[in-house]
């Protein structure tokens, strides 16, 4: 068996991840390599949903018998460990959300109703990039085409990082929010925080990071980042579906206007017109998603009891061996970063001309679970002149036995197609 320093005991981790002892297509070993989509979910966290829903199930905040109160506690405790987590200086910073993609739309939305010094109109721009997920492009054009403000982007270099050579002519003065991915999940691009940062600070720009693809993978300190608004999702992280989490400065929770309105998000209500309650509470209208935000609790204990650091160390040596291992298959092209530096451990590619969709439909028949397609990332494909790719991503469970399979099953593609 191939070892690598760094490496985590894969064999004592991957006991508590039921779903990878399961066969597919009769008798595959199941290669789960498509952790950027989704991550698996260990046992703690399956069983913190189905205690939280046979021991405590109730509506938070709402109630005064015990079981809303345990509930509350849970789902209020569940923000404690986000906010420790990311290393948040106030714990009524973190708003629970249904996903990241959410997350951003709030921001969106706070900014496009904000009154002055936020708010965002046709004297103003906004900045992302060519790299974002759709998630991170589709609520800024909503805005744009809403406010008329301007829609400008960083475009991308050959080997897949951020065009920053235009910095002071993207960022300026008029700027009013830059908001870009953290680790893109198509390329796998680790960008360049302080850079971007440093731009925007000089012109009072507001920064937003989605940290989708980090969140679940490094240490995540919003405070070192100096962001304003930090997105991510709990499903990526050994967490449920269903929610997410959008950390914003305190200041700015303060002064932003809400954008969903209903239950538990007031202070008082007459017919004529509402008061809210301070953040993160004016950001949560309705019943919140708490059995998801218990789960979310449970992984992050779960992350936390491997450590961070471990699991990043894990993922680069992953990443550098399958980088190396994949570079060496014929035909084979990396739609991204081509060196495990700076990087996450998505990988993106292309197989001679070969359809992505053909190359997973053939993988999967061995067992092998990838993400074929243009990842929500469409632009970047548009980029590269590709209609789409092969992405294999791993996480703290993966191993380099499953990417010499990845390997053999695309040897396997190659023989198939001819
Ligand atoms: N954003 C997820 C992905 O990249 C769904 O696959």
């Amino acid at each position: 068996m191939t070892q690598l320093p760094g490496l985590l005991d894969t064999e004592a981790i991957r006991k508590d991840f039921p779903i990878l002892d399961r066969l597919v297509h009769e008798d595959r070993k199941l290669v789960y390599l498509d952790n950027a989509a989704t991550s698996q979910k260990p046992r703690q966290v399956l069983d913190a949903l189905s205690e939280y829903y046979e021991r405590y199930n109730a509506n938070v905040h709402r109630g005064v018998h015990v079981l809303a109160e345990e509930a509350t506690a849970l789902y209020e405790g569940a923000r404690d460990k986000v906010a420790e987590f990311i290393n948040a200086p106030s714990r009524d910073e973190v708003i629970f959300t249904k996903n990241a993609s959410e997350s951003l739309n709030l921001v969106a939305n706070m900014l496009g109703w904000a009154d002055e010094p936020y708010r965002v109109d046709a004297e103003t721009e906004i900045v992302i990039t060519e790299m974002e997920h759709h998630s991170n492009i589709v609520p800024w054009q909503l805005l744009s085409q809403r406010t008329g403000a301007k829609l400008k982007w960083f475009g991308l270099t050959d080997d897949g990082r951020l065009d920053l050579s235009n910095i002071d002519q993207i960022i300026t003065e008029k700027t009013k929010i830059v908001s870009f991915v953290l680790v893109s999940n198509i390329l796998g691009t680790l960008n360049p925080v302080e850079a971007i940062v440093r731009r925007a600070q000089e012109v009072g720009a507001l920064v937003c990071v989605d940290a989708s693809q980090a969140a679940p993978h490094m240490p995540l300190d919003v405070q070192a980042l100096q962001a304003d608004f930090v997105a991510f999702t709990g499903h990526k992280m050994c967490g449920p579906t269903g929610i997410g989490v959008l950390w914003g400065r305190q200041e700015l929770l303060e002064d932003l206007p809400p954008f969903l309105g209903g239950g538990e998000m007031i202070e008082t209500v007459s017919m004529h017109s509402s008061t809210y309650a301070p953040a993160p509470h004016k950001f949560e209208a309705g019943t919140p998603p708490i059995a998801q935000a218990v789960g979310l609790g449970a992984a992050i204990d779960y992350l936390d009891s491997i450590g961070m650091d471990k699991i990043l160390a894990h993922e680069h040596a992953l990443t550098e061996y399958a980088v190396q291992r994949l570079s060496a298959v014929p035909d084979l092209r990396i739609i991204g970063p081509e060196t495990a530096e700076d990087r996450g451990a998505a990988i993106s590619f292309t197989l001679g001309d070969i359809h992505p969709h053909d190359v997973g439909q053939v993988l999967d028949e061995q067992g092998i679970a990838v993400r074929v397609g243009h990842h929500c990332a469409r632009p970047v494909c548009l980029r590269y002149g590709i209609p789409a790719t092969t992405r294999a991503s791993f996480y703290l469970y993966s191993t380099p036995a499953e990417i010499d399979a990845l390997v053999d099953g695309l040897e396997h593609v190659r023989n198939f197609f001819g």
